[in-house]
């Protein structure tokens, strides 16, 4: 039997170059990448991967035209709009990760009411990793727990699992995939992958669909992992 990842990562890259190579505005392929998130989630749900999570607007997007973060704003809404009945059907629950403040009030409103509506479910967690950035979630976890230090709540003796206990994302990924064919991390989950199996697609994230997820599935189960100790 095939070993499924128990948590899956995917820096959803090539949105934009899909679009330009067909004549197609950027936002087209924004629109077209978060029709795929619906693909993918339905597929690692079927699946019986327990945990997706996804990286849809990083700390450094900010630094994108006005014109293209607006429009990514509107993505959560546009896509929870056409697709929460379909969540609910499959049992998905979503979630969130990164620092939400920082966007419109009804872009943080929308997902919000996401988590809420789907709170209950018990199949796959869709985790939307927006306004993330590792170093960041690093940062606010490593405050949190000096915070809790100085106020005597605990020792200064944090291991390992609890200093994940403190990030947004606690699990270690079992899989991390970046399609289009970059080969970086780009401030994705710099903790969680410390044993993660790395596979770069070339196909861009909009033409990404069961197939690829599938394909990608195959090679993680290939692997031999070791996490440092041998066979
Ligand atoms: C990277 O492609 C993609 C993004 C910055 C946005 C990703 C967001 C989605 C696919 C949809 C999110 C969905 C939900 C549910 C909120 P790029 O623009 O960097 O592409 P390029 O490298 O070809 O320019």
């Amino acid at each position: 039997m095939k070993v499924i990842p128990e948590t899956v990562a995917i820096i959803m890259d090539g949105n934009g170059r899909w679009a330009k190579a067909k004549g197609l505005p950027r936002t087209a392929g924004h629109k077209k990448g978060a029709d795929t998130v619906r693909t993918v989630a339905l597929e690692a749900n079927r699946l019986g991967i327990k945990k997706l999570i996804l990286y849809a607007f990083s700390t450094e997007n900010w630094k994108r035209p006005e014109d293209e973060i607006s429009y990514l704003c509107k993505l959560p809404g546009i896509f929870f709009n056409s697709y929460i009945k379909d969540l609910m059907k499959n049992n998905i629950r979503v979630t969130f990760a990164g620092e939400l403040e920082r966007f419109p009030e009804d872009t943080q409103k929308t997902i919000r009411k996401a988590v809420e509506q789907t709170a209950h479910n018990t199949g796959l967690e869709l985790c939307i990793a927006i306004n993330y950035g590792s170093r960041r979630e690093m940062i606010l976890a490593a405050q949190k727990y000096a915070q809790e230090v100085a106020d005597g709540k605990r020792a200064n003796d944090l291991t390992e699992e609890e200093f994940s206990s403190y990030l947004f994302i606690p699990e270690e990924v079992d899989l991390l995939i970046r399609t289009s064919g970059e080969e970086r991390i780009s401030n994705f989950l710099l903790w969680q992958i410390a044993y993660s199996e790395l596979i770069f697609d070339p196909t861009p994230w909009p033409d990404f669909d069961e197939a690829s997820l599938n394909e990608a599935l195959e090679v993680f189960a290939a692997r031999d992992r070791r996490f440092g100790g041998l066979k």
